[in-house]
């Protein structure tokens, strides 16, 4: 663990940073119109995948800031601006989080945004910038839905979190193994939408046992463009996934019967939407069904299953470890049940689930527009960012920034135990900002930043409260389960 004296001694983090530093033109270039690009996309999606992508730019230039272009392109249509100035290290991806630096709109996903016929013509939250009215008025209520469900959110949680083990038990007990992605998926979904909006998806005859399917769908259309998927070969996915933007009404069905079921369950909180935050219906109803369907149940669908495989696949001891904290803290407190204030108090619990966060970022890559023309700063150089340029960070390096976390590439379960290890929480970014902030209307944090981590240690304190072994693989399949 780092000491406190070297902590001391770590670069600013902070993009406003006074220290003077060495001032050097941004390297690297856009190449020639359409086959600078091109080449770009290939190597991001096919030859070199994302983090070789960035890694070798980085290498090449010597430097964490660089320009490059960012996929998607589409070479039939116009209006996606692939050029971006790269962001790799803790100090430059902070001036994301700056409001008075970068401009959010629209950049949820990069230049590229897919058609707003995907949430009923609604510019919702996510692609609103702090600087535009509405955006203070939903996100209020996004933080009022978050703050009322909070009664019912663990013993939601908890309850279909007994339902997907009950079911990968069986499955276990049946075949030797269990696929746990699916179960996850409607354990998700369900506990979402029971403690968000009230309503229990598999009793409505709009969406029914397989609603988290019709969300799937929805969402993949839209990010498409933009991920690298593997499950066809190449040259197939470039053709046929990267080259255009997918049209709304292959998912028109599926977006209508989650719209139906949301207006039809949801009455309550459309209401408070209307009432206490002046959002027209409609207006509220496509950002419920965005927040729970995009933000929570796509974030979620990311995160856990990185979690469990991590936790799962361990063979170092952190098994026996987690184990041992969890049964320590339960008998302490002399509880079988599995509760928030349970979970704050196993401190290797909540170490492990920030790792993995750091580690394996869900949301890879952010971007904010210059609002106008800066000085950015790594840790070592200062850069002028012209004014409209976009930024574009990619996290999972900026996680491995060696200059602020020793053995970056390391799972270190343990690394933010400790008053050095909450240090290093300033430096957790994986909410669109520092895991010390606070979501507010003023800034692009991630609403939900706390509930986020607390579920995650609920989650891996119930495994270990109830299994004494728990082995899953790399390909989301559960391999062994012992109970207690
Ligand atoms: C593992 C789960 C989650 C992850 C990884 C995640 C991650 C993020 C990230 C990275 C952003 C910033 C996007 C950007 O502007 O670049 C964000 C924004 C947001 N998230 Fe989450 N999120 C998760 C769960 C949730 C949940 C459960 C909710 C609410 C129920 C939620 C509500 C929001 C909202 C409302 C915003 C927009 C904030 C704003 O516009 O100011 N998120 N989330």
């Amino acid at each position: 663990m780092l000491s406190t004296v070297s902590m001391m001694m770590r670069p600013s983090c902070s993009s406003t940073a006074t220290t003077p530093l060495p001032g050097r033109p941004i390297p690297g270039s856009y190449g020639l119109p359409l086959i600078g690009p091109l080449k770009d996309r290939l190597d991001y999606f096919w030859f070199q995948g994302p983090e070789t992508f960035f890694r070798s730019r980085m290498a090449t230039h010597k430097s964490t800031v660089f320009r490059t272009n960012m996929p998607p392109t589409f070479p039939f249509f116009v209006g996606v601006n692939p050029r971006v100035v790269a962001l790799l290290d803790c100090s430059s991806f902070s001036a994301l989080f700056d409001p008075s630096l970068v401009d959010k709109r629209n950049v949820l996903v990069g230049d590229y945004m897919p058609s707003l016929a995907f949430t009923g013509n609604t510019r919702v939250v996510v692609y609103l910038d702090p600087s535009e009215p509405a955006h203070s008025r939903v996100k209020s209520f996004c933080l009022d839905l978050l703050k009322s469900s909070a009664k019912v959110w663990v013993s939601e949680f908890l309850r279909n979190l007994d339902v997907m083990l009950a079911s990968i038990e069986s499955d276990v007990a049946k075949n030797g193994s269990a696929g746990f992605f699916m179960p996850l998926q409607k354990c998700i979904f369900s506990f979402l939408a029971n403690s968000l909006i009230g309503a229990d998806p598999s009793a409505s005859p709009d969406v029914g046992e397989l609603g988290f399917v019709l969300l799937d769908k929805w969402l993949a259309l839209q990010l498409l463009p933009t991920i690298k998927v593997g499950v066809i070969p190449q040259p197939l996915e470039e053709l046929l996934l990267h080259s255009f933007p997918f049209p709304f009404f292959l998912v028109s069905g599926a977006y209508r019967k989650l719209y139906d079921f949301v207006e039809k369950s949801g009455q309550e909180v459309i209401q408070r939407a209307e009432k206490d935050y002046r959002l027209k219906k409609e207006e509220a109803i496509h950002n419920i069904l965005f927040v729970l369907g995009f933000n929570a149940f796509g974030g979620f669908s990311v995160f856990l299953p990185s979690l469990i495989t991590t936790i799962g696949a361990d063979k170092t001891g952190l098994q026996e470890k987690l184990r041992e904290e969890v049964r320590r803290v339960m008998q302490s407190r002399g509880e079988s049940v599995m509760s928030f204030q349970a979970a704050r108090e196993m401190e290797l619990v909540r170490s492990t689930v920030y790792e993995v966060l750091r580690l394996q970022p869900p949301v890879p890559l952010q971007f904010g527009r210059a609002r106008t023309e800066f000085e950015l700063k790594s840790h070592e150089c200062s850069y002028r960012v012209e004014k409209g340029e976009l930024l574009c960070g990619y996290q999972p390096l900026a996680m491995r920034d060696p200059l602020v976390f020793d053995r970056p590439e390391d799972f270190v379960p343990d690394r933010f135990l400790g008053s050095a290890g909450r240090e290093l929480l300033n430096y957790l970014f994986w909410s669109n900002g520092p895991e010390t902030g606070t979501p507010t209307t003023a800034n692009k944090q991630c609403a939900a930043k706390d509930y986020v981590v607390e579920t995650a240690c609920l989650l891996v304190a119930e495994i270990f409260n109830r299994y004494d072994e728990f082995v899953s693989d790399e390909s989301m399949n559960v391999t062994k389960l012992v109970k207690k």
